[in-house]
């Protein structure tokens, strides 16, 4: 009977060791980084703030798209080009009255239609948040590795 009690006793020790361990091993204040790049315990933890690729728009080379039905990638820099309930830049050079002007690559056709395929005069409120769906670039080092290939390749 005694010899049993001291094995129960030493795993009770040995788990309650092994449990200290581990508790140890990971703190919390300096693991999880994530995008933010800064520890989620920091008192003012401020996304970085990454520079934007690109210069004005009309300078740059159209980025290519790697499959159909893609949007296609936001090639200039977008700084200070609002984009809110009342006022969206974007429109201001690529939709239909001003893109020639402007010489924007004009809005897609299938943005002008409504959901169930109806010709509409202005573009759809559901294509209003172009940011929705067409992204800028960054000059930041990848988070992880890309190895897409597309359908061509
Ligand atoms: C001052 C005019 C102007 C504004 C404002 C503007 N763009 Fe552009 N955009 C252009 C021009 C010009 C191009 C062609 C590439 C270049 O020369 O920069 C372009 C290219 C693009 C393309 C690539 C199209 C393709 O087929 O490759 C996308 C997508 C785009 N813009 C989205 C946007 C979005 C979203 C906004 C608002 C956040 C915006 N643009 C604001 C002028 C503008
Ligand atoms: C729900 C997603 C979505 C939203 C929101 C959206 N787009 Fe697009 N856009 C696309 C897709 C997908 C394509 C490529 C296929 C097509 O033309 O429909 C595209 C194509 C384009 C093109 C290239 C057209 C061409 O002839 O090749 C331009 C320019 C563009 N969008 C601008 C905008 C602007 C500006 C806004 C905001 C006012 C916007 N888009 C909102 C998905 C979106």
């Amino acid at each position: 009977m005694k010899t049993r009690n001291t094995f129960i006793g030493s795993l009770f020790a040995a788990a309650l060791a092994a449990l200290l361990v581990a508790s140890c091993a990971s703190t919390p204040a300096e693991k999880p980084q994530g995008l933010r790049l800064s520890a989620i315990t920091d008192q003012d933890a401020a996304p970085a703030i990454l520079d934007y690729a690109g210069k004005t728009p009309g300078e740059q080379e159209r980025i290519a798209r790697n499959y159909e039905q893609q949007p296609p990638l936001i090639p200039h820099k977008v700084e200070g080009m609002k984009l809110d309930f009342k006022t969206n830049k974007c429109l201001q050079c690529h939709d239909r009255p001003f893109y020639k002007e402007e010489g924007a690559p004009k809005i897609g056709d299938s943005h002008y239609k409504s959901r169930e395929g109806k010709e509409l005069d202005k573009i759809s409120m559901a294509r209003y948040n172009c940011n929705q769906c067409h992204v800028p670039q960054v000059n930041a080092p990848p988070l992880v590795a890309n190895v897409f290939k597309s359908a061509k390749e």
